[in-house]
């Protein structure tokens, strides 16, 4: 199949409806408080994410043709791999791409990258495609697969790139004591996850300590981009911290507002740049 593009097409009710290339899929959104923007864009559903406890649940298919993985554009013309898993993911978090383009000159001049959190790095291919080099922690051997897939898919040379399968702190602290420096440094911080040996990582207690030690590895002219999803934190809590955090740095806040089709926008979290 020739890969399509990926459209946000409507949200509302506490869901969102996206097409990714042909097929049409339903998943939950916690955050779409307000009614369906266009409840006659919902129609002809090929899967319908259903939740069954607070992490997992199934994939409703009403099209039994959808296959287990196929592949999408960005509109920057990036393919990406879509794979529908028990947690509702896909594959890709699309929220990303609507900054990720304007980091090529945001990391300017070109220097080493730390991502962390990368799953498939929706928030970074595009800097791999423009010649940086990335080191990627992730602790899901299936997501660095994944992000892996995605470089080759999109002709991306592997030189320069460092995949690490670790506990995002293991790693920092690490890299701390062997005085390693990075130019640029990517935090994509979830409410909730776990190291490679179940360590827990849970925002409200780890985030302080995420961006002291991301802050001990950048170069004094470095730049940090961290991005955060819990409706927990507001702007001007992440202004204040980050800027308290990270002495001598400007640290400018945004919320990430894709625009579904319909015409509603769908608040899907804070991106917070540190230069
Ligand atoms: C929401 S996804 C990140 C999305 C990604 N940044 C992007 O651009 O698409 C969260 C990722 O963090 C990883 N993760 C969660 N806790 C972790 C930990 N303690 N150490 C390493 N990775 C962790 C998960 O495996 C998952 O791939």
């Amino acid at each position: 199949m020739k890969p399509l593009p990926y459209r946000l097409l409507d949200c509302g009710d506490k869901e969102k409806l996206e097409m990714f290339g042909q097929f049409k899929l339903v998943r939950p959104c916690p955050q779409a408080l307000w009614p369906k923007n266009k409840p006659e864009m919902w129609s002809n559903v090929d899967s319908v994410f259903i939740r069954t406890s607070e992490e997992k649940g199934y994939w409703n298919k009403h099209n039994h043709n959808i296959p287990d993985n196929w592949q999408i554009t960005s509109a920057n013309g990036l393919i990406w791999q879509i794979e529908l898993n028990q947690f509702g993911n896909v594959g890709v978090f699309t929220e990303h791409w609507l900054y990720a383009d304007n980091l090529v000159n945001f990391f300017q001049p070109k220097g080493k990258i730390l991502n962390l959190f990368t799953y498939s790095g929706s928030n970074c291919v595009i800097l791999a495609k423009n010649g940086f080099s990335i080191t990627v922690v992730d602790s899901s051997r299936q997501a660095l697969s994944t992000y892996n897939q995605n470089l080759q898919n999109n002709k991306i040379s592997l030189k320069g790139q460092r995949f690490i399968l670790e506990d995002v702190f293991k790693f920092i602290r690490r890299e701390v004591r062997r005085n390693s420096q990075y130019d640029g440094i990517m935090v994509d911080a979830p409410s909730y996850g776990r190291g490679t040996k179940g360590e827990i990582f849970k925002i409200e207690d780890d985030l302080v300590e995420l961006i002291l030690t991301c802050f001990k590895l950048l170069t004094p002219k470095g730049k940090m981009i961290l991005t955060l999803h819990s409706p927990r934190f507001t702007p001007k809590i992440l202004e204040i911290l980050v800027s308290q955090l990270c002495k001598g740095k400007t640290v400018e806040v945004s919320e990430i507002v894709p625009i579904c089709e319909s015409g509603v926008g769908l608040p899907s979290g804070f991106l917070v740049k540190v230069f």
